[in-house]
């Protein structure tokens, strides 16, 4: 193993250009940096795919990865990079591709936290391989799907066991409706999911250590489905939305995921937080994109300046610990959570780290959204998104959105400090 990695992050993309833009321009931001004692000049490019030996040397010293989720070439070249060269990866193919959204209610609910009553059925269709017939005519029970759906309760939902972007997903609202789903379930392996009748629906953004929670609207078109609100949680559903974030991703290993819950009063149910690429795109971020883009760059600048280790060990059994222990209530138990999660992402040392070496990039990355460097990106993002009548209408939705964001962190860093809303925007996109 390499003792320090190459101070070059590879970029595996696949059709974006707007955050890899921005994130290659808030990388030039950062600048030369001396970490102990050493000199670093980290840059990025963006990653090639072609034949490679298993013995062949890799560049980068950390990758972070858009396509491993559905493309396996790159994905085997992840995998031989992280166990040959000791390269760093956003996210790790090895917990990714074994641990769906199955294994993750299953852990989750270990734990204690609140997921939905949810019941996996058998196919609806038989499985494309020829020892089906037998092994089902042995061994496969007769089920009663009407039953099963009395005791999970109308409404429902019906959604496969590895889902992502609402493929194969229904709500099932009465028994010829649940009928009808099982049918069109084919070869999908399904899920039946209680129905959570939420308040507020939030999605948190992960990256590394840093995380955002959102106000989402599922209703909406994409480019308005992150409404920018500030305090649409309580304290306590905030800090356990950002807690369950945290969280899933130590225990499961992933630094860059995004978490879907539904919130009802207090209560936070987790339903989907399984997200090997998650959606940074600047049509749908918008006011947040600073702050998501920023977070990337500066996880990864610390993973490599500080030559992070990344290790295919879970060890869950720390968790479990304590999920098991009777003396614990849920509050104590998610606070115990949330103190592994923040050992995982070295939190105290990654916020002192960006004291010390990145303290110059917020006000540069503010700067740089407010010049025509970042607009240029917004333009060609808009005209490469949307037909060309709704240009101008996107343009300016997504001037303003971004606008506000500027406006805030001015006023956050110290503009003028009567700003009566002030105090009430502890939750506004803070770098
Ligand atoms: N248990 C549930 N209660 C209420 N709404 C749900 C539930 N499960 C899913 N939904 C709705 O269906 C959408 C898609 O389900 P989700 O589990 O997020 O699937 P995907 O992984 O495809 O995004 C959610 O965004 C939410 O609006
Ligand atoms: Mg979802």
């Amino acid at each position: 193993m390499a003792d320090k990695r190459n101070p070059l992050i590879g970029l595996l993309l696949g059709a974006e250009e707007d955050w890899p833009r921005a994130f290659e321009q808030i990388l030039g931001l950062v600048g030369p940096l001396k970490v102990d004692g050493r000199s670093l000049d980290i840059t990025s490019e963006r990653l090639r795919i072609s034949p490679f030996d298993l013995t062949d040397p890799v560049k980068p010293g950390l990758v972070i990865d858009r396509l491993a989720y559905w493309y396996y070439h790159p994905r085997e070249w992840l995998k031989k990079a992280a166990l040959m060269n000791d390269t760093y990866l956003l996210n790790s193919p090895f917990t990714f591709q074994s641990m769906e959204k199955h294994s993750a209610y299953c852990a989750m609910l270990r734990l204690g936290m609140k997921i939905p009553k949810t019941v996996l059925v058998p196919y609806k269709n038989p499985v494309d391989n020829v020892r089906w017939a037998y092994t089902s005519a042995k061994y496969n029970d007769r089920f009663d799907l009407d039953a099963i759906a009395e005791e999970v309760g109308y409404p429902m939902y019906m959604k496969p066991f590895d889902g992502g972007g609402w493929r194969g997903v229904s709500r099932v609202d009465h028994q010829a409706g649940l009928h009808k789903s099982y049918d069109e379930s084919g070869e999908m392996l399904m899920h039946l999911q209680a129905t959570v009748d939420y308040d507020k629906f939030a999605r948190a953004l992960s990256i590394g250590p840093e995380t955002m929670v959102m106000d989402f609207r599922p209703e909406q078109p994409m480019h308005n489905r992150y409404a920018v609100s500030y305090d649409f949680l309580s304290e306590q559903a905030g800090w356990e939305a950002e807690t369950v974030s945290k969280v899933v991703n130590a225990f499961f290993g992933w630094e860059f995921n995004s978490a879907e819950m539904l919130v009802a009063g207090n209560e936070v149910h987790p339903i989907d937080y399984a997200n090997a690429c998650p959606d940074v795109a600047v049509t749908s971020l918008h006011y947040y994109f600073p702050w998501a883009i920023t977070a990337l760059v500066r996880w990864s600048v610390f993973a490599l300046a500080t030559n992070r280790r990344a290790t295919v060990d879970l060890e869950t059994r720390r968790y479990y610990e304590i999920a098991d222990d009777d003396s614990l209530d849920y509050q104590a138990k998610m606070e115990g959570y949330r103190a592994l999660a923040d050992a995982h992402f070295d939190t105290d040392r990654y916020w002192e780290f960006c004291h010390e070496h990145l303290a110059h990039l917020p006000e540069a990355v503010l700067e740089w959204v407010d010049s025509d460097a970042f607009d240029k990106i917004l333009l060609d993002t808009v005209r490469s998104t949307y037909p060309a009548h709704e240009h101008e209408k996107f343009l300016a939705h997504f001037r303003g959105l971004v606008g506000l964001w500027v406006k805030d962190q001015r006023s956050l860093a110290g503009g003028p400090s009567d700003t009566p809303e002030r105090e009430d925007r502890t939750n506004a996109a803070q770098l």
